[in-house]
């Protein structure tokens, strides 16, 4: 993490910040200021945009430890600015919004196009704001009201500000950036170190990350629980896992293997076993990195095994914490990755179900196949999509 101070809407503040964290998340996430919105994330829908020591930015390709000295002004920084409100209320009028969503980046944007044009010739309007897409309007409407507004304030005799009063260029607009003096405190990440002996060192953690997951197995808990033993079972029940060495009941060292869209990652680690046999629980805590995508993760589960239908089956109640780091981590959002752990806990729970019922190691059980992110993805679509026709159509 990483010291940095800013001024967000005229408030001086201290933050510390991870160095992949954009300035959106930052802003919404840290900060609660949620009316900069966040469409395509990739710098080309306009919905983030904000000012930047006066210049429009995109906030979702802006890091915020890159606005470490900047002057940061959000929508909310402009309740009372006199051009956005003038805008508001033509935006009102000549109805320039329906959902909303592209209006705050879209305020901003013809906030300064109304700083800085002279007259309000339809074409300059459009190219100004062809940074900032809009799904609902069809643009007749924003045109329309940006225009109103410079004329107005031109037939008042406010004239134009050349360059919108922009005067430096410097890194995000700033030109005060000063990252190189920030102090910086370590990140709890999971650099893999190294006992005397070779062995990985499997440090304990703060998850930054917490979820709760469940699932049944047609089994009694101590036959589960017997099974949750054997590193080397378990490990055939994990998509994308193998082993590298010889598991012991206390500690075992491995590879998983993810592919998520365009990044194929490959995790080396190691794993600490906890178990408890009074309570028919325990915990796995590891660690791993990858070399190539330059991802490090730590994670840990807990598990308690509950009897269901009189001891004859099993309901294995889990708490799966994490954190990640590197590459990896900008794609991986909360949501996605607890939709795929959720995913992988269903493919483990069909294996060790599997397992348990005797099947062997034939192939009825799923090997250490990659864990497909990208199709997994694909069927957390589909189940979405079919949620939400669901409830569409009030079934
Ligand atoms: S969210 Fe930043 S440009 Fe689309
Ligand atoms: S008003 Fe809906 S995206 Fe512009």
């Amino acid at each position: 993490m990483t010291m940095i101070a800013l001024t967000v809407n005229g408030r001086a503040l201290n933050a510390s910040v991870e160095p992949r964290t954009h300035l959106a998340d930052f802003l919404r996430d840290s900060l609660n200021l949620t009316g900069t919105h966040l469409g395509c994330e990739h710098g080309v829908c306009g919905a983030c945009t904000l000012l930047l020591d006066d210049m429009p930015a995109r906030s979702c390709i802006t890091y915020a430890i890159a606005c470490d000295g900047a002057r940061v002004t959000t929508i909310e920084g402009l309740d009372d600015d006199e051009i956005t409100a003038e805008l508001r209320a033509a935006f009102r009028r000549e109805h320039a919004l329906q959902c909303g969503y592209c209006t705050p980046g879209m305020l901003i944007s013809a906030r300064d196009l109304v700083l800085r044009l002279p007259v309000s010739d339809e074409r300059s309007v459009r190219v100004g704001l062809s940074g900032n897409l809009c799904r609902c309007t069809g643009y007749v409407g924003i045109v329309r009201a940006v225009r109103s507004v410079i004329d107005e304030r031109r037939r008042r005799g406010i004239q134009p500000v050349p360059g919108g009063g922009h005067s430096a260029l410097g890194p995000v607009g700033s030109g005060n950036g000063s990252t190189s003096n920030a102090p910086t405190v370590p990140v709890a990440a999971a650099e893999l170190q190294l006992e005397d002996s070779g062995a990985m060192v499997i440090p304990d953690f703060a998850p930054e990350k917490v979820f709760k997951d469940h699932f049944a197995v047609g089994c009694p808990p101590e036959a589960v629980f017997e099974m949750f033993g054997d590193v080397a079972r378990v490990a055939a029940c994990l998509p994308g896992t193998s082993l590298t060495g010889v598991p012991t009941q206390e500690r075992a060292e491995g590879l998983i293997r993810v592919k998520l869209g365009p990044i194929s990652a490959s995790f080396r680690g190691a794993a600490r076993i906890e178990r408890d046999p009074q309570n028919l629980s325990g915990r796995i805590v590891g660690t791993g990195s990858d070399q190539r995508s330059r991802s490090s993760t730590q994670g840990e589960i807990h598990y308690q095994l509950m009897p269901t239908e009189q001891g004859a089956a099993t309901r294995v109640e889990l708490s799966i914490g994490y954190s990640l780091r590197g590459m990896l981590a900008q794609i991986a959002r909360e949501g996605l990755v607890r939709d795929l752990a959720s995913r992988l806990t269903a493919d483990f729970a069909r294996n060790l179900e599997r397992q348990l019922s005797g099947a062997g190691p034939d192939g009825s059980v799923e090997g250490p196949r990659n864990l497909d992110g990208f199709s997994l993805l694909i069927d957390l679509l589909r189940a979405r999509v079919r949620r939400a026709l669901q409830r569409v159509l009030g079934q």
